[in-house]
């Protein structure tokens, strides 16, 4: 039977879901609280990872080793980097990649740890599929529906928050949005045979704006996000 891990880095980030969870049981492990239970009847444990690329690994491990997850999806916020890509719209993502990892020195790719060929994580076609399908229910909902995109999302240990800062990693990775926690979650879902994808909503631009933007957007984004897990968990 499938169980969903579904990791958020703030606390905005999965509330609503943790909320809605029906036979919940607590397991605190690393200083993070995994609620396991029940979303609509589907089995998921959801948890908060804390910011940033650790966090969010050694979230993703424990997933893996205590809870025996079969499915990891990533929800939250991000900053956009297209220009296509607007406030509160939907990025999914079909890959996810470092911008903060650079061994070229070393004869590296951008992006690529020191093991050749590990630089892009893929998302799982099916669970990409499925989100599609839960967001495009979500949206029609919506009186003023939000875009959805498919691409790669970009991940650091890095709050972009500079035109200049965000040009570097566009011209280096490209990418619909960036965010910190993605890339990291799809290296530990990669490590551990665990298909995964990430879902976000845009809260900022990643640009000199995105200090302030960030507060105005990121519960709506947030929630946009975990409406679209909710609905997407039944699928899978
Ligand atoms: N999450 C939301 N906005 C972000 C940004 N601009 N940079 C990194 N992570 C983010």
């Amino acid at each position: 039977m499938n169980k969903t891990g579904i990791i958020g880095a703030m606390e905005i980030e999965v509330n609503l879901l943790q909320e809605q969870l029906e036979q919940c049981r607590i397991t605190e492990k690393a200083g993070m609280s995994f609620y396991e239970g029940l979303l609509c009847g589907v089995p998921v444990v959801i948890v908060k990872s804390g910011a940033g690329k650790v966090n969010s690994a050694i979230c993703a491990q424990i997933l893996a080793d205590l809870f025996d997850v079969t499915h990891i999806i990533n929800t939250g916020v991000a900053g956009s980097l297209d220009a296509d890509v607007d406030y509160c719209d939907i990025v999914i993502s079909t890959e996810v990649c470092y911008h903060d990892m650079h061994n070229e020195a070393m004869g590296y790719k951008p992006g690529e740890q020191p093991r050749p060929g590990w630089l892009l994580y893929t998302a799982d076609e099916k669970m990409i599929a499925c989100a599609v399908e839960a967001c495009c229910k979500v949206i029609s909902r919506m009186e003023q529906p939000p875009a959805i995109h498919k691409g790669r999302i970009v991940t650091g240990d890095w709050f972009i928050n500079s035109a200049e800062r965000k040009a570097a990693v566009i011209a280096k990775f490209g990418g619909l949005c960036t965010e910190m926690e993605g890339a990291s979650i799809g290296h530990s879902a990669y490590l551990n045979g665990i298909p995964f994808v990430v879902i976000r909503s845009i809260s900022d631009k990643a640009d000199d704006s995105a200090d302030v933007d960030f507060h105005s957007f990121e519960l709506e984004a947030a929630r946009r996000s975990m409406e679209i897990v909710k609905e997407m968990v039944q699928k899978l």
